[in-house]
């Protein structure tokens, strides 16, 4: 598993980890859903997809906000987070599916979208210009779209702490902006120049920033576990590298986190571009 997960590694063994970290992911991250949803076009019924929806939480979360006979579908490469998501539906929401698709080149349907919507899931295509040309395909002209991806790493300390924690220890590859990975779209003009030419237009970007509680609530040393065997591939490079090394991270992300504790939960800065727009309509070469 390395820093800069493609989709490939999101179907196997990244989407196993993601699972089996689900419940901390996704608390820690939730403080999200607030901006992006906000940023969609709920006031009417409507069919919305999520793009790379993980465990399904705010496809759910769409769904209990969006009018009577709206319908939400979650799409997601990882088998393994599909059946959870699965799992989790209510059975009276009967408005909401998941279903397994790379949505990098899945065909379209035959009833477009009125809305996309994704939490951090479009940063991992192998070939973005096509990836994002297929998802426009997605959406019916004039629909809508919101994508919430990481801001600059300068501004996500969350993550940067347990990196420079991590690199005092063990040697780690300079991180790789360009490779499919959480922080590939931080400057915000890449994504806007792909979605630009996949056909998308009247596009903003609106920054959220805000705490972000670590594991979705947890003391220093707590915090400290959740994020090595959590982000990135932190947790396989210091096993790899023995009990020592791992053991002198724990204590020194700890004493960091310390730092950032206030009423028993380490909270820390996070910044998140949220990118909307529309589909414009049909290119003459369709
Ligand atoms: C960081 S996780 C976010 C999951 C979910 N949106 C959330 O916020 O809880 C990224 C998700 O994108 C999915 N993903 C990556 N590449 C994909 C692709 N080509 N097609 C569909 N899903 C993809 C991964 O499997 C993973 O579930």
């Amino acid at each position: 598993m390395n820093e800069n997960p493609a989709a490939s590694d999101w179907s196997a063994a990244r989407g196993e980890k993601w699972r089996a970290q689900l419940a901390g992911m996704e608390a820690m991250i939730t403080p999200v859903d607030e901006p992006l949803i906000r940023a969609l076009h709920l006031d009417a019924p409507c069919r919305i997809a999520d793009i790379g929806c993980g465990g399904g939480w705010t496809t759910l979360e769409i769904l209990r906000r969006a009018r009577a006979g709206s319908v939400v579908h979650g799409f997601d490469i990882s088998p393994a987070l599909i059946e959870l998501a699965r799992a989790r539906k209510r059975s009276e929401e009967r408005a909401v599916a998941f279903e397994i698709a790379d949505m990098a080149t899945a065909a379209a349907p035959e009833e477009p979208y009125d809305q996309l919507v994704s939490r951090f899931g479009i940063m991992f295509f192998d070939d973005p210009p096509a990836a994002f040309a297929n998802l426009a395909r997605w959406l019916a002209p004039g629909g809508r779209f919101a994508f919430a991806v990481w801001g600059p790493l300068a501004e996500n300390p969350w993550m940067t702490t347990v990196r420079e924690v991590v690199a005092e220890i063990i040697d780690m590859p300079p991180p790789e902006p360009q490779a499919p990975g959480p922080f590939r779209y931080a400057e915000a003009d890449k994504l806007l120049v792909l979605l630009d030419r996949a056909g998308f237009g009247e596009m903003e970007v609106g920054d959220w920033r805000g705490a972000l509680p670590i594991g979705g609530g947890l003391p220093a040393a707590e915090a400290a576990n959740f994020a090595l065997a959590s982000f990135s591939s932190f947790g396989e490079l210091l096993a790899e590298a023995g009990d020592e090394e791992l053991n002198a991270a724990r204590q020194s992300l700890t004493a960091r986190f310390s730092r950032h504790q206030q009423e028993g939960a380490v909270r820390m800065d996070a910044c998140v571009h949220i990118f909307t727009g529309a589909r414009l309509g049909y290119r003459q070469e369709e």
